[in-house]
């Protein structure tokens, strides 16, 4: 008998008792879990908690927040091994990436523990105009309300840590729906909040269709603000049905990395193994185009088709494995589909395309070009494609053809070139000498154009999540 799981609305689990949402292991199709399905009338209930916790947690002192987040982070230091253990089963990660998110969410929560401590206004200089001289003034930065945080199946626990602990930072109350195909980690997330103190209602966690639930939080009034995390086409669906909340979009990406002639090829080909293939490349910053200088192509190929070889595929529970499976068979096939479009096309395998069990061999393209879905759309999957380039213009011109903004990864040893790149390049970050999948949890996350709005990493979360409240005193 599969276990039933509750969800978290006002403080009290609930829900076991109903027909709900099973969730599968991507790898074995078996059944892991049922959580129930949040009604119309759970949104409501949700929201009318938060309502309740928002009351609460807003008037909590600073120090009390940091205090809860800091514990938080303690508990899935303490509980690592069970969380990447959920985290392996119902989102088919790997052992050690499964138990890198666990400790890496628990910095998350560190860093908000921080940072709530050191949340603050500023004194605005009123004699710098000669209208306002004789006035002091000075702005407060206020929690913003009830936020609705939709959360992706990729990160199952640190995208959801990056929306909950800069909210709990800033005194705001969140309802929370996670993936529907990974809610296991968030609901012993939540847990974890409970016992390190979070009021009742501050947090509530309900699981459902984006139509029931996820449309009702976005167009509900009562919420100040949603923060989503997942594709371009709910993401631009969320922004025009939101009305005036703000809304902050973390969404796709297919990253470039270049790799100039005088960059350090041995250390590009191992960190692009990792960016490429992690996670089955279900990564927003997955490397998804290389763009190699023509001096160095024979020899990048051959090494990193070599290093892509030994990659380990297969149970996300041996402790050796590199790639588990990807999330779905429909996402599997749609993969797949587009491999079969490139290679019409003229794109070569150079090494892996096959399908095993329900993962996909890590899998290396060349002879690509750029109308292929594997180039100008997000392949959120185990796929990489590789081109020569003749000038570092071109490589940069090729870099920024793209929909998408969120980062880039160059590799060169020219400080010139780098900055030309920072320069060039429409993203939200540029990795110096490591691939755009480099990622610290209190490094400003964002991307430009069709790759979202706002930032995130903790003290840009919470900028977010806050409005500044102007006061001004006539001396
Ligand atoms: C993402 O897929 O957007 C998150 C990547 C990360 O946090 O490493």
């Amino acid at each position: 008998m599969a276990r039933r799981y509750r969800m978290l609305i006002g403080g009290e689990w609930s829900g076991d008792d109903r027909t709900g949402i099973e969730v599968i292991n991507p790898y074995d199709d078996s059944l892991i879990g049922i959580v129930p399905e949040a009604t119309a009338e759970d949104v409501e209930a949700a929201i009318v908690s938060a309502r309740k916790g928002f009351d609460e947690i807003s008037a909590m002192p600073a120090y009390k927040r940091s205090e809860i987040l800091e514990r938080a982070s303690e508990f899935i230091m303490r509980d690592k091994e069970e969380i990447a253990g959920i985290i392996a089963r119902e989102a088919g990660k790997s052992w050690k990436y499964a138990l890198a998110e666990a400790e890496r969410s628990a910095e998350t929560f560190k860093f908000a523990a921080i940072e709530a401590r050191a949340s603050h206004g500023e004194i605005v200089p009123m004699d710098a105009s000669p209208v306002s001289a004789g006035r002091f003034g000075f702005y407060l930065r206020n929690p913003i309300g009830i936020i609705g945080a939709i959360t992706p199946f990729n990160f199952p626990l640190n995208l959801v840590a990056h929306k909950l602990a800069p909210a709990i930072a800033t005194g705001n109350a969140v309802v929370l729906k996670p993936a529907t195909k990974t809610p296991l980690t968030s609901l012993k997330l939540a847990e974890l909040l409970m016992e390190a103190g979070l009021p009742a209602g501050a947090l509530n966690v309900i699981i459902g269709s984006g139509a029931t639930v996820g449309n009702r939080l976005v167009e509900d009034e009562r919420l100040a603000m949603i923060t989503f995390t997942g594709s371009p086409p709910v993401g631009r669906g969320i922004k025009s049905r939101s009305g005036l909340k703000r809304v902050t979009l973390e969404l796709g990406s297919n990253s470039p990395t270049i790799i100039e002639e005088d960059g350090d090829v041995d250390k590009a080909v191992s960190r692009c193994v990792i960016g490429s293939f992690a996670n089955s490349g279900q990564v927003c910053i997955s490397v998804q185009r290389i763009f190699v200088h023509q001096s160095r192509y024979e020899e990048f190929i051959a090494k990193f088709v070599e290093a892509t070889r030994s990659l380990k595929v297969g149970d996300p529970f041996d402790k050796t494995c590199d790639i588990g499976p990807m999330i779905s068979r429909k996402e599997l096939e749609r993969a797949v589909s587009w491999l079969e479009e490139a290679k019409k096309l003229g794109a070569v395998i150079a090494v892996g395309g096959n399908v095993v069990g329900n993962c996909l061999e890590p899998t290396v393209l060349t002879s690509v070009t750029r109308d292929m879905q594997v180039m100008c759309s997000e392949v959120f999957a185990p796929i990489v494609s590789v081109l020569p380039y003749k000038t570092f213009d071109e490589a940069l011109e090729m870099a920024d053809d793209s929909i998408y903004g969120l980062q880039a990864g160059i590799y060169t040893s020219d400080i010139n070139k780098a900055f030309k790149a920072v320069k060039r390049l429409d993203v939200g970050g540029v990795i110096i000498n490591d691939v755009p999948t480099f990622r610290v949890d209190h490094m400003p996350y964002g991307g430009n154009k069709e790759s979202g709005l706002g930032r995130e990493g903790v003290r840009y979360a919470m900028e977010e999540m806050t409005n500044i409240k102007m006061v001004c005193i006539n001396l």
